[in-house]
């Protein structure tokens, strides 16, 4: 199985960025333990950042026939951005949404996210963790 892991805006910043909220580890980390126990599981991850919404799209839109699911932190993008949503839901990919921070606790326009409705499920609050579990929601689901 071949999994897409997509990383939203300001995501490589993870490490030195409000550590108190998004925790300590850096993306490339992240991107490390998510890979290595995806293996275990024989899955095969293929990860991407970027800050720009037309990448992210592009990525996206790309990944028809190719993956079999999508785990996306799309970081403010959540928020804000149709473009995103409309390209998952197009995609018919099985994407699971994740956020390191429980939205709901903080500011009022984080509690709305426009990309969940059209993702399998959505993990947050728990860290980087939220990344591991995505994969067993994907494999479930597959
Ligand atoms: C985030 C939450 C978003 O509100 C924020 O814009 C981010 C990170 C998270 O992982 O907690 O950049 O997606």
């Amino acid at each position: 199985m071949k999994i897409l892991l997509v990383n939203g805006p300001n995501l490589k910043l993870l490490g030195t960025r409000e550590p108190t909220i998004y925790g300590s580890e850096t993306l490339e980390q992240i991107v490390k333990k998510v890979c290595d126990t995806a293996l275990t599981k024989g899955v095969q991850i293929t990860a991407f950042q970027s800050d720009d919404e037309a990448a992210l799209i592009s990525a996206i839109g790309a990944a028809r026939g190719v993956y079999e699911g999508i785990i996306i932190n799309p970081a403010a993008y959540t928020h804000t951005s149709v473009g995103l949503r409309d390209a998952i839901s197009a995609c018919g990919v099985p994407t699971v949404e994740v956020h390191l921070s429980n939205t709901h606790k903080r500011e009022a326009f984080r509690h709305v996210s426009l990309t969940a409705p059209v993702c399998v499920g959505q993990i947050m609050g728990f860290g980087s963790k939220g990344y591991l579990l995505a994969i067993d929601a994907l494999i479930g689901d597959h």
